[in-house]
């Protein structure tokens, strides 16, 4: 049989994927200890209450029986016995409800110490880890896993309870039969192994589909996105989608199937061997009462214990087989946690310095992207001055947006180094440098959020102060767009939520450049955002930035040469180097490449 393989597998991936319960029992632990206390008392109590619930009927019975043999009135004992039988149920009731109140609000405190978690964690991670199809299927996983995996929390607390029961119930009947307990036990077992064979099997199925579920959660979100619905309409797309949807899901919904029926039969099977080992217990129990060696009363307490042992054990091991397959589940988010980025502070960092009074140097810089050999820049070698305003230019593809990822730091060099005041970006405390450093890029984020937060993104401590908001925004002319919103600065932005108004791409570049200016940075770096903006109002904006940045140390990245003859020196980027270099008169002078993109840019407009 092919699977025999995979149950020797599945066995060693299982126990191992148990390794990852300690972790994630101390997960739990910190999102919420009190909780943790509270449900965990209230099991042990309530696992303690089945004995006593079969103990005192048991002398009940005896009781009872007696008096009817010997002719006698019952003793008021037995009334006590009533009574307490009746407390003890009151209190089972009780505890039972404590136990799923505490395990809903830790559930509510797991998801939410999870999620925030995941999004520290991820945060802190390089962002090179992203371009990396692993690392970015590992982080949807561990996304779902941040609130999926509730049941494994309560699966906990539930077999803790239920070992303790079982102990107190199996030490009973094996003071009375070892043998009952062995019959027992052999009923149960091969429904154990069962159940966790399929589950094996249910876990290794799900991670063979995750593939394929990834690409039907992307047809899902281009076939309802407002960034596709155009195209969709215009280019028929529809029943394109629809069609690869179905054909995907179908062929998950077959293996699915396909499984569940196999679990169907094995799993009838197996529960006529659990039957047949309580059943031949059950009958070992009359057959010692009816010769005598029992008494009526020890005949109630057997028959429930092992019926109770029978069923808890079977869901000892089905739970703990739910545990373990839960615990395979989260190896994705641990090994996520694991993860440690490579971009960090150094201990004992040095602070950034202020004022700059060297400028950036690139030296001898070469750059390639994880999973692509080619270099995207070259040796490249430039210096950046303060006070000066620097436009970088170059075909798409260039290196442009690279150069700016790595001034910043949010990749370091592949070789070469990066120099701020003549020492390695690498010896600078990261979030101090960031702070030195304000950027725009290209695909700078439109927040799904009011105005006003929209621009505090640029410096989140500003959030409350209106009047640095309101200056950022004038500097960036984002406050003419603002000036027509109904809502004004409190607008919400965007169309996701209720009564967002959406911006043109060039509002939006506007709001987004607002956020530089709010930045008290010592380098302030746009690359390409004003690209949706009409030629006269990227010349506009660019005025105001070179008016505004004069002494301060600027990058620019723009196509439009209106905007790039205002920068103090002109680089131009090719082939993972600077071709050329100089004011815009240089360039045009020199004849060259600058001056070639020049010309035909300016006969474009003749
Ligand atoms: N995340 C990435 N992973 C792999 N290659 C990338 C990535 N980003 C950019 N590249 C490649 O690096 C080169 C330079 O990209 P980029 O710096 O964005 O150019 P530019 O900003 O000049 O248009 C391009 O060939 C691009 O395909
Ligand atoms: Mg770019």
């Amino acid at each position: 049989m092919p699977e025999q393989g995979n149950v020797g597998g599945g066995w060693q991936e299982r126990l191992s994927a148990l390794r990852n319960t300690p972790p994630v029992l101390k997960i739990v632990w910190q999102s919420g200890p009190g909780v943790v206390i509270f449900g965990l008392v209230a099991r042990i109590f309530a696992s303690l209450l089945p004995l006593a619930l079969l103990w005192i009927p048991k002398l009940i019975v005896d009781a009872i029986v007696h008096s009817r043999v010997a002719g006698q009135p019952v003793s008021p004992r037995l009334w006590w016995l009533v009574g307490a039988e009746f407390s003890l149920a009151v209190l089972s009731g009780i505890l039972a409800r404590a136990v799923d109140y505490s395990d809903s609000l830790l559930a509510d405190k797991y998801t939410r110490h999870v999620s925030i978690q995941v999004m520290k964690h991820a945060a802190e991670l390089d962002l090179i880890a992203y371009e990396d199809p692993v690392f970015y299927d590992r982080l949807e996983r561990a996304r779902v896993q941040a609130t999926d995996r509730l049941g494994m929390i309560q699966q906990i607390g539930r077999l803790i309870q239920l070992v303790i029961t079982t102990i107190t119930l199996s030490v009973t009947i094996i003071v009375y039969s070892p043998w009952l307990m062995l019959l027992l036990i052999a009923g149960v077992l091969p429904a154990f192994l069962g159940e966790s064979h399929f589950a094996f099997l249910g876990y290794a199925k799900n991670f063979r589909q995750t593939p394929v579920r990834r690409q039907l959660d992307y047809l899902r979100l281009v076939g309802g996105s407002k960034e596709a619905a155009k195209e969709l309409k215009l280019f028929g797309l529809s029943g394109f989608l629809t069609r690869r949807f179905t054909a995907l899901s179908d062929g998950i919904y077959e293996q699915n199937v396909a499984l569940s029926r196999r679990k169907l039969i094995a799993g009838a099977f197996l529960s006529v061997i659990a039957y047949l080992g309580y059943y031949s217990a059950y009958a070992f129990v009359i057959w010692r009462t009816v010769t005598g060696v029992y008494s009526i009363g020890l005949w109630y307490l057997l028959s429930g214990a092992i019926l109770q042992a029978s069923n808890n054990l079977q869901q000892i091991f089905s739970t703990l087989s739910g545990i373990a397959d839960q615990a395979l589940f989260l190896t994705d988010l641990l090994a996520f946690f694991e993860m440690q980025p490579t971009i960090r502070s150094k201990p004992h960092a040095l602070p950034a310095p202020r004022p700059i009074v060297r400028g950036f140097e690139f030296r001898n810089v070469s750059f390639c992207y994880p999973g692509n050999p080619r270099l995207v820049l070259d040796r490249l070698s430039f210096r950046l001055d303060p006070g000066e305003r620097v436009a970088l230019i170059g075909e798409n593809g260039q290196g442009k947006t690279t150069i700016v990822k790595l001034i910043t730091r949010l990749y370091d060099p592949t070789e070469g180094e990066i120099l701020l005041d003549g020492i390695d970006l690498r010896e600078y405390n990261l979030d101090d440098l960031y702070r030195e450093i304000g950027v725009i890029f290209q695909d700078f984020m439109r927040y799904e959020m009011t105005a006003r937060e929209n621009i505090a993104v640029g410096r989140i401590d500003e959030l409350n102060d209106l009047d640095a908001l309101k200056i950022a925004a004038r500097k960036s002319l984002a406050d003419q767009v603002i000036a027509q919103l109904p809502g004004q600065y409190e607008q919400m932005l965007g169309r996701r939520f209720d009564g967002g108004v959406d911006l043109s791409g060039g509002e939006w570049q506007k709001v987004a450049l607002a956020r530089a200016y709010l930045r008290d940075a010592q380098l302030l770096i746009l690359d390409e955002p004003t690209a949706s903006l009409d030629a006269r109002s990227e010349f506009e904006v660019f005025q105001h930035f070179a008016e505004l940045t004069a002494e301060k140390m600027a990058l620019f990245i723009s196509h439009r040469f209106s905007t790039v003859r205002m920068a103090d020196r002109i680089m131009v980027l090719e082939n993972g180097r600077i071709a050329e270099q100089g004011s815009h008169q240089q360039l045009v002078a020199l004849g060259g490449r600058y001056a070639a993109m020049f010309e035909m840019q300016a006969a474009s407009y003749r």
